[in-house]
């Protein structure tokens, strides 16, 4: 079964972007090939923000299929990508159950609070950067449902980067 993937770069006091709305803080890190992790993934979900922010005029989307979650964007205006409304649950666990490669839950961190709360989320895999930005947009909004997670991996890069990679528990372990 395909996995639902939250991949993303977050400060150290978990923020994904400072308080503009921007990554520049996100240090360079040669020993990871993102090459490499790009081919682990054929589909991007992305909430509006960081369709409009970071990806919208990207060309051709690295040759993913991107779908981008949003109540307020029409499908007629962004051909290029597939605006999800409404449904996301039930679309997201037919997705799953089709063949094809993991799909990369973007960002940000409202469409993860949101895809979390629908158990819509298998992994979370954090590349810590060794920053503290004091503020901005978080890895995960308040408020959010309790869940508990299980270390499968980590990796601690010479720039100060380390990338931990969770698994999501399943609800029954995740009591309060
Ligand atoms: N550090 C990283 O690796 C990284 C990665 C990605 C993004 N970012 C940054 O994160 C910031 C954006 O993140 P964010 O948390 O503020 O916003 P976001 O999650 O990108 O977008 C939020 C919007 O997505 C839509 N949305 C969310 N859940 C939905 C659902 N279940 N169904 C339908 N629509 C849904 C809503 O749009 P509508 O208002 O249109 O309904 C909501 O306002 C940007 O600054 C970006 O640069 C950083």
């Amino acid at each position: 079964m395909r996995r639902i993937r939250y991949q993303v770069a977050c400060s150290l006091d978990a923020y994904i972007a400072d308080l503009d709305g921007k990554t520049g803080w996100i240090v360079d890190e040669p020993a990871i090939d993102f090459g490499a992790l790009f081919d682990q993934f054929d589909t991007l979900l992305m909430g509006r923000l960081t369709y409009e922010g970071l990806v919208k005029d990207a060309a051709g989307f690295w040759g993913k299929t991107v779908l981008v979650f949003s109540h307020t964007l029409r499908q007629e205006d962004h051909p290029q990508v597939t605006v999800v409304s409404r449904d996301a649950q039930s679309l997201l666990q037919q997705m799953r159950s089709l063949p094809g490669k993991d799909i990369w839950l973007f960002g940000g961190g409202e469409l993860f609070q949101s895809l979390l709360a629908l158990g819509c989320v298998d992994t979370v895999e954090p590349a810590i950067v060794p920053v503290l930005l004091g503020g901005g947009r978080p890895l995960l909004p308040t408020p959010a449902v309790q869940h508990r997670l299980t270390l499968t991996s980590h990796q601690v890069f010479p720039s100060g980067i380390v990338w931990l990679e969770y698994t999501v528990n399943p609800p029954a372990e995740s009591s309060a």
